[in-house]
């Protein structure tokens, strides 16, 4: 395996990964044999690529790049606390969120009803960060998306704590955190969960669910504009690569920002089929190596949650 920069990437590569927060690539591993696939990781935010020497078509030498430096064992396990209780709490706030979602694609939708989940999975993060994240790792594949929503959010509710925000704003970014990406009912599976890499169609298919999540609530009666920006623009980069709008700096609020950090951390340190998680403390290293992206204030609030 050799860390490469992107400039180095040609046909004939075998990608096991891309270092990029955008879904299109970052969970797919794949033979690069297109033009239009080299553009678009070229286009990309990604600075580096894991490359697999051994499944690539071309010859690669050894100093194009570099070893992965990232460990290959998940990071420092859980420390004290009670892991049944979290457990309990997670398999619980699990099964209600997947009863929303149920509720949400048969057309009857309550939202005001995630509040108190959001609060409660909010406080089970607060009392034992490591603990909680650990559990979140361990759900079966199809409860991924939920328990991916469930860890976004309370990410993002114990941030807004930190930062001393106002109880109604802190409930806003719990509720966001659990719809952000609810647009994704409109995604068929099969694109979600494909490994390879995507035709442009697809592509266009999962870029719409921020635009398709935030016009369904809006039709569905959320008043919150915290929760509505937070689903429209979870995918905005500060730099203003980021989609649907291409928002940058100023225009991303507080509440988009510390959801679009939330939602990257858990999607590094969670499993990919390539390889173990990232641990924390790379992922925050990377995410705040990303100045350009990310918030660096937030990714420093967010590593202050596992000191
Ligand atoms: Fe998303």
């Amino acid at each position: 395996m050799l860390r490469i920069p992107k400039s180095m990437l040609r046909k004939g590569m075998y990608i096991e990964a891309v270092e990029c927060p955008t879904t299109e690539f970052s969970l797919r591993r794949f033979l690069l044999q297109s033009d239009e696939v080299l553009r678009s990781i070229r286009n990309s935010s990604a600075s580096h690529l894991l490359v697999n020497c051994a499944r690539s078509t071309v010859k690669i030498d050894s100093s194009e790049g570099s070893e992965p430096d990232r460990p290959d064992q998940p990071g420092p396990s859980v420390k004290m606390a009670d892991p049944v209780a979290v457990r309990q709490e997670v398999s619980r706030a699990t099964k209600a969120l997947r009863e929303e979602f149920r509720l949400i694609i048969s057309g009857r939708v309550d939202l005001s009803r995630l509040g108190p989940t959001a609060m409660e999975i909010g406080a089970s993060l607060e009392a034992s960060p490591d603990i909680f994240l650990e559990v979140t790792r361990l759900k079966s594949k199809d409860e991924g998306t939920y328990v991916h929503s469930l860890a976004v959010s309370a990410l993002m509710t114990h941030l807004g704590r930190l930062l001393d925000l106002d109880a109604k704003t802190i409930e806003a970014l719990g509720i966001g955190g659990l719809i952000h990406d609810v647009g994704k009912i409109h995604v068929p599976n099969a694109v979600l969960r494909k490994q390879g890499p995507l035709t442009p169609g697809e592509m266009k298919a999962i870029r719409s669910h921020p635009e398709s999540g935030y016009r369904f609530l809006k039709g569905h009666g959320e008043r919150s504009q915290i929760v509505l920006d937070i689903c429209r623009h979870h995918h905005e980069m500060l730099d203003g690569s980021g989609y649907p709008a291409g928002l940058a700096g100023d225009q991303l609020s507080l509440p988009i920002r510390i959801c679009t950090v939330c939602d990257v951390f858990d999607a590094l340190t969670s499993p990919r089929p390539y390889k173990h998680a990232w641990t924390k403390s790379d992922a925050l290293a990377w995410m705040y190596e990303q100045g350009h992206l990310f918030d660096r204030t937030l990714v420093i609030r967010l590593s202050s949650i596992f000191e």
